[in-house]
């Protein structure tokens, strides 16, 4: 079998497609309130590209598929570009990452056309601190996104919670009970320096031993999960006499670079090998073109770096640039 394989040994089986990087909401993590300079939709990859670029990948052993953002559905059509990448030969698992502000009135027809799984960002159970947290929208339309998802029979169903020091570390206690309570997988996630490493990253950013503090402040009993729940880099617990389960994602304090098996696509045409630097291959010269594809997909092998910088080295210096320029919106996580 045909596999994609960099230098380090990595397989990479999965790959998270961005198709947007517009957005209905303006995370304090991710982006500036006022937005940043959108792509023009005639500059966005066509779904047509985006398929031709999936039957490249797949004939290379990519396997599992996310479809990311900005925020996914508010490109329209997503659920036939869902249907199309989901008869693609080799295609086992297509996920969807979300704000879940739309997921109500989509679910449906996104779990007919095909998609397995979703992930739903959920950082506060608070309807006043979502209004800070995410600047617009509403917590109650995330609510019954995850409802809608449960209903529709998404399994499992993962909620994405960033964590910030001082804004909502004080709710890690009531998302636990919300994971014992309710059959839902929940995982909290380091908030990283993309795109803008100032000062509020090195005073927000909160290491995830604190969930385990917590977890056992609260007496919540925990053990490693023995199953995979996903491709990405989770490490996740289960929770003894709990329905639900929760994660850790946790890139700055414990990197998790040496099993990385993942490689990017964002909305304008670039395939990024990692998250933080800022290398990235333009596929559209290589499009129309099968040998061209491979060969784009081997050089992303073949410059991909073993891992990213954005922990201690980073956090202990005065450095203020990361160096991409591209915010989390416009890589799609
Ligand atoms: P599954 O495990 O398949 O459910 O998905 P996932 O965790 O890979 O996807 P999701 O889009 O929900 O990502 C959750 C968080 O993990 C986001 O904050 C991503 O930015 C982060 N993440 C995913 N892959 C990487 C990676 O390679 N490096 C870093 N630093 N963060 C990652
Ligand atoms: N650090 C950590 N996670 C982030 N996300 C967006 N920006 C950041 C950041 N700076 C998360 C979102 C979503 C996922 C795709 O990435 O909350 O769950
Ligand atoms: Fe939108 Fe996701 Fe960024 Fe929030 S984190 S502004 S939901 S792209």
């Amino acid at each position: 079998m045909r596999t994609l394989t960099d230098r380090f040994g990595r397989v990479h089986n999965y790959l998270r497609i961005s198709v947007t990087d517009r957005c209905n909401l303006r995370c304090v993590y991710c982006m500036p309130e006022e937005g940043v300079q959108f792509t023009d939709t005639s500059n966005l990859l066509s779904y047509d590209h985006i398929v031709e670029l999936v039957q490249s990948a797949a004939s290379l052993g990519v396997t599992k598929l996310r479809i990311t953002g900005g925020e996914p559905l508010v490109r329209p059509g997503l659920d036939g570009l869902i249907s199309r990448l989901s008869r693609i030969p080799g295609i086992s698992d297509i996920a969807l990452t979300t704000n879940g502000l739309l997921l109500a009135q989509q679910a449906e027809a996104l779990r007919a056309a095909g998609l397995n799984r979703v992930n739903i960002s959920l950082d506060t159970l608070d309807s006043t601190r979502f209004k800070f947290i995410a600047r617009r929208g509403e917590l109650r339309r995330v609510m019954e996104g995850i409802e809608a998802a449960g209903r529709v029979g998404f399994d499992p169903i993962k909620l994405n919670c960033v964590l910030l020091r001082g804004v909502n570390e004080d709710e890690i206690g009531a998302f636990l009970r919300m994971a014992y309570e309710q059959p839902l997988h929940i995982r909290f996630i380091e908030y990283m320096p993309i795109g803008h490493a100032d000062e509020n990253w090195k005073k927000q950013y909160l290491p995830l031993s604190r969930v385990l503090e917590i977890a056992d402040e609260q007496s919540f009993s925990y053990q490693v999960r023995s199953d995979v729940l996903g491709n990405g880099p989770s490490e996740d617990y289960e929770i003894i006499g709990g329905k639900g389960s929760f994660g850790l994602i946790h890139p700055v304090s414990d990197e998790f670079c040496k099993r990385c098996n993942r490689l990017r696509l964002t909305a304008d045409g670039y395939l990024k090998p990692c998250l933080y630097w800022v290398d990235e291959l333009n596929v559209r010269p290589a499009l129309g073109s099968a040998e061209a594809l491979e060969a784009l997909f081997r050089k992303a092998m073949d410059i991909k770096p073993e891992n990213h910088e954005m922990g201690a080295k980073l956090f202990d210096t005065a450095q203020s640039h990361m160096p991409t320029d591209r915010r989390m919106s416009q890589i799609g996580g």
